[in-house]
């Protein structure tokens, strides 16, 4: 699998995922705890810590790799500061689940998938959240907006916005120096 460019800009350092291996030292049972960290400091699991944890726990790469894809709140590509979700079950998809995913698009400079140059922004969709009466629906992290139209996306965007420019530097991952949760974990 080829490095993007984001993956080079955001490496782990050795030091930073050993910490958290030396924190949660409960062998296999302590790796989802070891993967919700690393993914909290780099908003991603970089292959690198994910070999390290493999190797450190021990467990097999192919066994982390498994829970890794298996909970949406794990990624394996970097995300943005901000993320956007849009539910795409079918009753956002009626109510116009993709009138507000163009609209995200054109705001955010990024196709659905993608995470922006600058890792500011991630646009994703998911699936029915189990709100399908307030559709369609846009979770950020500043929790859920229904009934989303349009004029609303671009208000909510104004809102995310300004809440990162009053913190600016709090949520950048941790730099070179060089989690919707299904039902239950893979076997
Ligand atoms: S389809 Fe979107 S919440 Fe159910």
């Amino acid at each position: 699998m080829a490095t993007t460019g984001q993956e080079r800009i955001i490496q782990p350092r050795v030091s930073d995922i050993r910490k958290i291996l030396d924190k949660q030292s409960n062998g296999a049972s302590s790796l989802l705890a070891v993967l919700e960290d690393i993914q909290h400091q780099y908003r991603f699991l970089p292959r690198d810590a994910l070999i390290m944890v493999s190797e450190r726990i021990p467990v097999p790469l192919s066994r982390v790799y498994s829970v890794a894809t298996f909970y949406n709140a794990f990624s394996l590509k970097p995300r943005g500061r901000h993320c956007f979700q849009v539910c795409t079950g079918t009753a956002c998809h009626v109510r116009g689940a993709t009138l507000v995913i163009n609209r995200l698009e054109t705001l955010l400079g990024i196709e659905t998938g993608e995470t922006s140059d600058d890792l500011e922004y991630t646009l994703e969709t998911v699936n029915c959240l189990g709100a399908c009466a307030l559709g369609p629906i846009v979770v950020t992290e500043q929790g859920y907006d229904g009934m989303m139209t349009i004029s609303k996306v671009d208000k909510l965007m104004r809102r995310v916005h300004s809440l990162g420019s009053e913190n600016a530097d709090a949520g950048k991952p941790a730099q070179v120096d060089a989690a919707a949760t299904d039902t239950a974990p893979p076997a």
